[in-house]
């Protein structure tokens, strides 16, 4: 879903009341509009904040603080590598560049076809396994150009059923 329709706004009210009397209500829902629409969508924060009473302001800074959560719609597959400093130290840079010329993408966009999106992600606890980069809920160590063009051929292929 890309667009804040009718349908969508219903489902951000219905998750809002499903988990408004929960303690620390704001995380769980976004979580659940997240999880669900794939993001957070812009229009959502005045129904939350106002249904929270809590400011646009305050929903914003929880949305920036939690890298994990999205104001734009993502591809079905969101590459995030890791900038931080173990994995700079490891090559994430050189690393950083190839995904980037491989998928012709920036950080924040989307290849057009819709399959990937490309983001920033600060230490994903892999240091060890350094360069690391985290697809789904999985992480990547000891990433390089080879493992990178077999996990986008892992992730693009479908497997075709023959009856
Ligand atoms: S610095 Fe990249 S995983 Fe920790």
């Amino acid at each position: 879903m890309t667009e804040f329709n009718q349908q969508a706004k219903q489902h951000v009210a219905d998750i809002i009341e499903q988990k408004r009397q929960l303690p620390g209500a704001l995380l769980p829902v976004l979580h659940d509009i997240q999880n669900t629409l794939g993001f957070i969508p812009p229009q959502a924060i005045a129904l939350i904040a106002s249904a929270l009473n809590q400011t646009e302001a305050e929903i914003h800074g929880v949305i920036s603080f939690y890298h994990h959560f999205k104001t734009r719609p993502v591809g079905a597959h969101v590459i995030e590598v890791c900038r931080a400093e173990a994995c700079q130290a490891m090559g994430s840079r050189e690393l950083e560049q190839h995904v980037k010329n491989t998928l012709n993408l920036d950080y924040h966009q989307n290849t057009k076809d819709q399959q990937f999106s490309l983001e920033p992600v600060y230490c994903l606890g892999n240091c060890a396994c350094a360069p690391s980069i985290r697809v789904a809920d999985k992480v990547y160590g000891r990433m390089n150009a080879e493992k990178f063009a077999q996990l986008l051929d892992k992730l693009t292929t479908y497997v075709v059923e023959l009856n």
